[in-house]
């Protein structure tokens, strides 16, 4: 494991978010980030009295160029989750370098690499070589996802030690408890199960998304623990209809409206037989089409 050069541990990313809003943005000042981004970012933003500020995607997926034309004078925190919930698409580590070296040296970079244990790719990385490099940029990570332990609200920031700092004034005192600080490092130490259950999500997105395809539905290309797929606009066939028929069949999965993706739908990767049955439950839904 590699040393960081200051850490802060935080009660779960969304909070870790808000607490980097709270001392790096307020009233009158912008935060930035991509047009399907993480909604959590634009509630953390207005929270602090600062304004939300959306770039435009390419296929669904981050533009530095679009987040670069959307900076002003008044941008303070650029957020990047990469990869991107609710689109599971990621920017190589030489686009996110780009990114940072197109922003003024007074904008903070936060990289949000929430799903960067999921990622299987040569020219991917969670950006802690951007960090390193000293400029004004964080990295945050979560125990909610490839950990699978969301209840117990445990993330951390990797950051210059002078941001470490003013974080660790801004949050609450004590505001991880020991039983999720225990659990945290139990789980890291457990990398045979985490590479189980990296090994598992690798067939099953692989699989998952290849089934839904040959269904002849559009799926982004997630690098993620889920897929984000398209259904057809007309009525019946569409992502509403889609999402009661799953709900009728016990299959709960997350309609995209908020995120301005009506036509969409993300399915988490479960189980091999809850990714059987939701593959088989949508040829019937789309079967009842032909
Ligand atoms: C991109 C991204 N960042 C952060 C989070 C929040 O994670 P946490 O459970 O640590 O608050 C999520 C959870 O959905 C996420 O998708």
């Amino acid at each position: 494991m590699w040393t960081p050069a200051a850490s802060s541990a935080a009660p779960a990313r969304t909070s870790l978010l808000g607490i980097l809003c709270r001392a790096y943005a307020g009233p009158g000042d912008e935060v930035l980030y991509s047009q399907h981004g993480f909604l959590m970012y634009a509630i953390a933003a207005k929270a602090c009295g600062a304004v939300p500020v959306t770039a435009p995607e390419t296929d669904l997926t981050a533009s530095v160029d679009n987040l670069l034309k959307a900076v002003t004078p008044k941008t303070k925190i650029v957020f990047l989750a990469n990869p991107n919930n609710p689109t599971g698409t990621y920017l190589p580590a030489e686009e996110v370098k780009r990114l940072r070296a197109g922003l003024r040296d007074d904008v903070l970079l936060v990289i949000d690499a929430a799903y960067a244990e999921f990622v299987s790719k040569n020219d991917y990385t969670p950006g802690i070589e951007l960090v390193d490099a000293g400029a004004n940029t964080v990295m945050c990570r979560t125990f909610s996802k490839i950990y699978a332990l969301g209840g117990l609200r445990l993330g951390w920031a990797y950051c210059p030690a002078g941001i470490a700092d003013v974080l660790n004034r801004v949050r609450n005192p004590f505001n991880v408890s020991s039983a999720a600080l225990a659990a945290g490092e139990a789980a890291l130490e457990d990398a045979a199960y985490m590479e189980l259950c990296k090994g598992h999500n690798d067939y099953w997105l692989g699989w998952t998304s290849a089934e839904l395809k040959k269904l002849g539905l559009t799926l982004t290309p997630s690098v993620g623990n889920f897929v984000l797929v398209q259904f057809p606009k007309e009525a019946g066939k569409d992502a509403v209809s889609a999402d009661a028929y799953l709900r009728s069949r016990g299959i709960i999965v997350r309609a995209m409206g908020g995120y301005g993706l009506g036509d969409w739908l993300r399915i988490s990767i479960g189980t091999g037989e809850e990714n059987q049955a939701v593959v088989a439950a949508l040829a019937d839904f789309l079967a009842q089409w032909k």
